[in-house]
């Protein structure tokens, strides 16, 4: 017979709420009446700010260049690993999300951020039962289980960190992304490099790696997170600063 009794995570989760309240409640409590009333009309407008930037994120889906996440090598993966490339995907929306809030100049910050959605591709039996565990976020634009191969794309570039050239600047309005679905765990060499050469025996989709090396000090080969990938490309869209990208989006313990 199955257990009434909560599971530990959601015992866990909820002492963390608990203790989040009793936080934010000392906190109010510690101001003046008039603070408090500033700070929480403050949050509130925030808050519906917020809200409409994500419909008109929503309205506006079908009209932003592409990123499509390549999963046709994810039939290998268990379900630690799919659930990761799951969570990894959920970051790239949240940094959708929060494409607003980010740092941007004051002069930026008055223009609507531009964004890639995300589009999910070749996408085996295996990924889409861990998901419907999980929940699929609306943010996601389109997901199918047709290969990458058989879509037709109009200006795409295929990124991999073992391409040989890097990629520079590019038309954020017209061009669209590929990105293996890929998580850490698994990586073996050359993976997307070798499918897209495989889409491309005539070298009409080009293969690129992100201009790391110039702007970090290592000169290794960075494999990133597919949610860092997205970050970085969100953050050069919008600013057109390939070393303010990079260096706002790659973590430390992986700068060096
Ligand atoms: C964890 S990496 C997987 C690396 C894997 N070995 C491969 O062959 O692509 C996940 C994906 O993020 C993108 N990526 C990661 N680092 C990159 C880099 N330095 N340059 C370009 N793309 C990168 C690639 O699309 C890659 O497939």
């Amino acid at each position: 017979m199955e257990s009434t009794e909560p599971s530990k995570s959601k015992k866990d989760s909820q002492k963390v709420r608990k203790n989040r309240q009793k936080a934010r409640r000392e906190f109010l409590e510690s101001m003046s009446k008039e603070e408090r009333e500033e700070f929480l009309l403050k949050e509130k407008t925030e808050k519906l700010q917020q809200t409409k930037y994500e419909q008109k994120l929503l309205d506006n889906m079908h009209t932003f260049p592409k990123v499509y996440f390549d999963c046709s090598f994810c039939d290998t993966l268990v379900f630690k690993e799919l659930k990761s490339l799951i969570l990894q995907i959920n970051c790239c929306i949240k940094t959708m999300k929060s494409c607003k809030m980010t740092d941007l100049s004051e002069a930026e910050a008055d223009q609507e951020p531009l964004v890639y959605s995300i589009n999910i591709t070749s996408y085996k039996d295996n990924l889409q039962e861990t998901w419907e565990r999980c929940g699929v976020s609306k943010f996601i634009h389109s997901k199918t289980p047709e290969d990458i191969e058989s879509i037709s794309l109009t200006n795409a570039i295929y990124l991999s960190p073992d391409a040989t050239e890097d990629l520079e600047d590019f038309d954020p309005l017209t061009t669209n992304f590929i990105i293996g679905g890929i998580v850490d765990r698994t990586v073996s060499s050359k993976l997307t490099l070798n499918k897209a050469n495989s889409i491309n025996p005539d070298e009409q989709l080009q293969c690129r790696r992100l201009p790391l090396q110039k702007y970090l000090d290592k000169k290794s080969k960075f494999v990133l997170n597919i949610n860092t990938v997205y970050e970085i490309l969100l953050r050069y869209c919008n600013s057109r600063n390939w070393e303010e990208a990079i260096l706002q989006s790659v973590p430390m313990r992986i700068r060096g």
